[in-house]
């Protein structure tokens, strides 16, 4: 495909030239040209986006093999590994000490996932803001629009410290800092890990990742909220999708919605991955609620939003095939080197 011929002569030429952190830098880094092209493929014609997309694997898998040839030779030539097991006791042979396997370390796939989202949100224009791990009931429940005793409180399994505190069931925690501290237009991504109390399942887990996304400015509209959700999930899942809302609940957007896309395994045809539904439910999302606007002092009268909250950990599995949410957290160093 020629608009990739450019690239892969310039690959094969600084794959011979330059030093290896200058290629990782250059290619696969978070402003390298093979991601760069990446976030161009909404752009390629839709006959070609198929092939354009396998193109640009490839050159990044044959990135990818050659720097860990090279980091292979490297690390076993040139360093020397340092014993985490010393002091050892000097009385006993080198050959019966403790020793640690020849193996090197990485990033964690969640948090290998968790920055390509984060690079998506900034190349849209978001700014980041992590949320916390605790916090109180007023960030809860109170500012989203759930008054003390309102049924829906029960819908969030909430762990509770006992002098009150809360370890946050969702994101949504933030709106209201968000929404208080800045000025419209506000476009925030919020990345956090999440806790409920239930029970654990291949689908559920009790500490989990999402991340929030708060968008308002002046004439925000709810095709506004489709537009932007749909075009961070195709550059995330680099494919291009259906989307549809269907009706929910949530006392602090209004109207509120459940995003589904088509499935990209099976292109609507049903497989195990969306249940045999060809749709995939991803995220809550909807207009936020103008109770929540007044209370961070923004006129709901002038300024509109949207705001979404959708779990990390499942569109991490469902992209990378991942059959069981537990598997993330079990430390089984076996499944985390494969990715
Ligand atoms: C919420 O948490 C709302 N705060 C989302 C929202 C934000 C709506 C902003 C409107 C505006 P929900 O409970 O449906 O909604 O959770 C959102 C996503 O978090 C789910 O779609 C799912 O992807 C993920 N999630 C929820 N519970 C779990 C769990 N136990 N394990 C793993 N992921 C989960």
């Amino acid at each position: 495909m020629n608009k990739l011929k450019d690239l892969q002569k310039q690959i094969s030429k600084d794959l011979k030239s330059l030093d290896i952190q200058d290629i990782k830098k250059k290619y696969l880094g978070t402003k390298g040209l093979i991601r760069e092209k990446f976030s161009r493929i909404s752009k390629i014609s839709k006959d070609e986006r198929a092939e354009y997309g396998q193109k640009l694997n490839q050159l990044k898998e044959d990135i990818e093999k050659k720097l860990n040839d090279s980091n292979k030779t490297e690390t076993t030539q040139k360093r020397s590994r340092i014993d985490p097991t010393a002091p050892f006791d000097d009385n006993v042979k080198e050959a019966e000490r403790p020793h640690i396997l020849d193996l090197e370390g990485s990033s964690h796939v969640l948090i290998k996932e968790l920055d390509r989202f984060l690079d998506i949100f900034k190349s849209m224009g978001f700014d980041i803001v992590e949320s916390r791990q605790i916090d109180d009931d007023y960030h809860m429940f109170e500012s989203l629009n759930f008054p003390k005793g309102h049924p829906a409180r029960d819908m969030y399994d909430t762990f509770w410290t006992e002098d009150g505190y809360i370890l946050p069931a969702h994101t949504s925690t933030m709106q209201n800092r968000i929404l208080s501290s800045k000025e419209p237009p506000i476009r925030t991504a919020i990345p956090g890990r999440c806790f409920r109390n239930e029970s654990t399942d291949s689908g559920h887990e009790h500490t989990f990742f999402q991340i929030e996304g708060v968008y308002v400015d002046k004439g925000i509209s709810i095709s506004n909220m489709i537009a932007t959700i749909k075009e961070f999930l195709e550059s995330y899942l680099e494919t291009e999708l259906d989307v549809k809302i269907q009706p929910a609940y949530f006392p602090f957007t209004e109207p509120d919605a459940e995003f589904a896309i088509s499935c990209p395994f099976c292109n609507k045809k049903g497989c195990s991955t969306c249940g045999h539904t060809g749709w995939i439910e991803l995220m809550g999302c909807g207009m936020i609620h103008p109770n929540v606007l007044k209370a961070a002092n923004i006129n709901p009268d002038e300024y509109s939003g949207f705001a979404w909250g959708f779990g990390l950990d499942r569109l991490i599995m469902i992209k990378n095939h991942i059959p069981d949410i537990r598997d993330l957290r079990a430390g089984n160093v076996k499944f985390l080197r494969k990715y």
